[in-house]
């Protein structure tokens, strides 16, 4: 499974990226809004770190503007990737830019005919929420494996970014699943490496350890 890091703080993207473990980042305005900075700074700070899959997302409702958004986030890097939300203006835009190559990540999709549109329409990635599911009682799952199973029966190349994921439980899921990729929030990834017996084991050997050498 691929893991992305959904942020736009440029530290923790430093320090992911340092532990080898994240093969791309995912933003959107409201992250872009938390960093404190403006998109092109940040876009650009963060593909001068990560290798590729760098998602900037436009903020325009019609596909021209959308489309004019992207050309100017492409001058920043081939590592973007552009986000375009599920509304048939985004798609539109999905069409036209994948006939272009330039890839596309559809957004904020919460059903299983969604994504199947996206992918339709040539999107490079689809990102399912589960989070924002999960909080209004739907069993958002079964959403990514209601999506999974769709792309397999068809063979549609468009990659799943399991998104607003709120914990390790999460990716731990999404991958049983067999989705593409997880995009993490960094407190997420850092509390993926964390098991109460491991510290317990390390204490221990060091104690014995010691006692070992005196
Ligand atoms: O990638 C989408 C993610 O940032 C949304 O997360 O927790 O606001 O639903 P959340």
């Amino acid at each position: 499974m691929k893991i992305f890091l959904d942020t736009a703080i440029v530290s923790e993207i430093k320090e992911a990226w340092e532990l080898g473990i994240i093969d791309g980042v995912t933003t959107n305005p409201s992250l872009i809004m938390k960093s404190g900075r403006n998109l092109q700074d940040t876009l650009t700070e963060i593909t001068n770190i990560v290798d590729d899959c760098v998602s900037g997302e436009v903020i325009s409702l019609d596909t021209e503007g959308m489309i004019k958004e992207a050309y100017e986030l492409m001058k920043i890097s081939s590592k973007i990737v552009i986000k375009v939300p599920m509304t048939k203006n985004g798609l539109k835009a999905v069409r036209i830019l994948s006939k272009e190559n330039i890839r596309t990540n559809v957004t904020l999709v919460f059903s299983a005919n969604q994504a199947l549109l996206a992918a339709k329409a040539g999107a490079t990635f689809v990102s399912p929420f589960l989070g924002r599911l999960d909080d209004i009682g739907h069993e958002s799952l079964i959403l990514i494996e209601d999506i999974k199973q769709i792309f397999d029966n068809y063979s549609y190349k468009t990659q799943i970014i399991c998104a607003s994921i709120r914990s390790p439980l999460h990716v731990m899921n999404c991958a049983k699943i067999g989705a593409d990729i997880a995009t993490v929030p960094f407190k997420t990834l850092m509390d993926m490496f964390n098991h109460p017996l491991t510290d317990n084991g390390i204490e221990r050997f060091l104690k014995d350890y010691e006692k070992s050498t005196k």
